[in-house]
């Protein structure tokens, strides 16, 4: 099934690099958030990252005016019925998530495929929600996503090959590497990383190391670009402790119980960057650690 048109739920960290993404590779975008505020914010920063890509040599000048020029911004959800294929990026939420399912459901075309980009709700459980099992798919995109090469496709119990192929040709015309995962908890990437960030947590809790000691050990002992607790406060405190809570209930195995200093930093609301504070402190010229 040849796709042209994609609609984008969530104009937020995920949905505007998936946007951006989805315009350079040509596509007509929709984008949809619930307030004007939250899209003109989406905008920008797809604007920023493109205009950095331009000053890279990533991208000509008119390209970016002609992949900007193909994002339509809405506050209509119901606008995005009419598109092939919709990729939910809303608040990891699954109320939130089903909610919008639900409320696109009698505007969508028999065809459209839809899919979210959940890092840790079944899909199957979302899809048996919706009028369209069969056309229903985790596409999981990772953070930064213009940088980020790697996109999961996570088939549901009823989804069928079609959609998979669909969604797979999707990935290869972004220019990007599909991996298919089933659909347990935390796919693959999430099941690996999560533990991994949960545990260098563990080693600040229990005194092994400082953060920056943490961080400069997997940075130059294991070659990572970031170190884990640096890692945690880029992806957000509140996220990893919920993945490592879907984990932990979904694989019901003590090994995936959340660090307590974790549920610390939640509790605090230090969520990392976007909050200013987390594993370090943002709000001064350099990141600084705050244990
Ligand atoms: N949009 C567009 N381009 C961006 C960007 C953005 N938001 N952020 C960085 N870039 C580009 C830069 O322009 C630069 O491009 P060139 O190489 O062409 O010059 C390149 O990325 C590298 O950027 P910087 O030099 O500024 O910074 P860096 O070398 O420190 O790299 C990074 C930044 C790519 C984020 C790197 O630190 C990295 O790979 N970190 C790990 C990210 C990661 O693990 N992400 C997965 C998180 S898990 C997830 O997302 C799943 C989940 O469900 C939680």
């Amino acid at each position: 099934m040849e796709i042209r048109k994609m609609g984008v739920v969530g104009a937020g960290q995920m949905g505007n690099g998936i946007a951006h993404v989805l315009a350079m590779a040509g596509y007509e975008v929709l984008l949809n958030d619930i307030t004007q505020e939250a899209l003109d914010k989406g905008l920008a920063h797809i604007r920023d990252n493109m205009e950095r890509q331009v000053s890279r040599g990533k991208m000509e000048e008119a390209e970016m005016e002609a992949s900007l020029a193909r994002i339509t911004p809405t506050l209509t959800l119901s606008d995005l019925g009419k598109t092939d294929m919709v990729i939910e990026s809303a608040t990891e939420r699954e109320t939130v998530k089903q909610a919008i399912f639900e409320d696109l459901a009698p505007h969508l075309l028999p065809h459209t495929i839809l899919t979210s980009n959940t890092s840790s709700i079944s899909i199957t459980r979302l899809a048996s929600r919706t009028d369209r099992p069969e056309r229903f798919m985790g596409f999981h995109f990772m953070n930064p996503v213009p940088v980020m090469q790697l996109v999961e496709l996570i088939r549901g119990i009823a989804t069928d090959e079609e959609t998979f192929k669909t969604c797979k040709a999707v990935v290869d015309r972004l220019g990007k590497t599909s991996a298919t995962a089933e659909d347990f908890p935390g796919f693959i990437v999430n099941r690996i990383l999560m533990p991994m960030i949960n545990e260098a947590v563990y080693t600040l809790y229990e005194g092994v190391g400082s953060v920056i000691s943490i961080d400069t050990s997997m940075k130059l002992g294991a070659n990572h670009p970031m170190g884990p607790l640096e890692l945690a406060d880029f992806i957000g405190l509140d996220t990893c402790l919920a993945i490592m809570n879907v984990l932990h209930d979904g694989l019901a195995d003590t090994k995936y119980r959340p660090c307590p200093l974790l549920t610390k930093y939640v509790e605090a609301g230090w969520l990392g960057r976007k909050t200013g504070r987390g594993f370090y402190d943002y709000r001064g010229e350099t990141p600084v650690p705050t244990r």
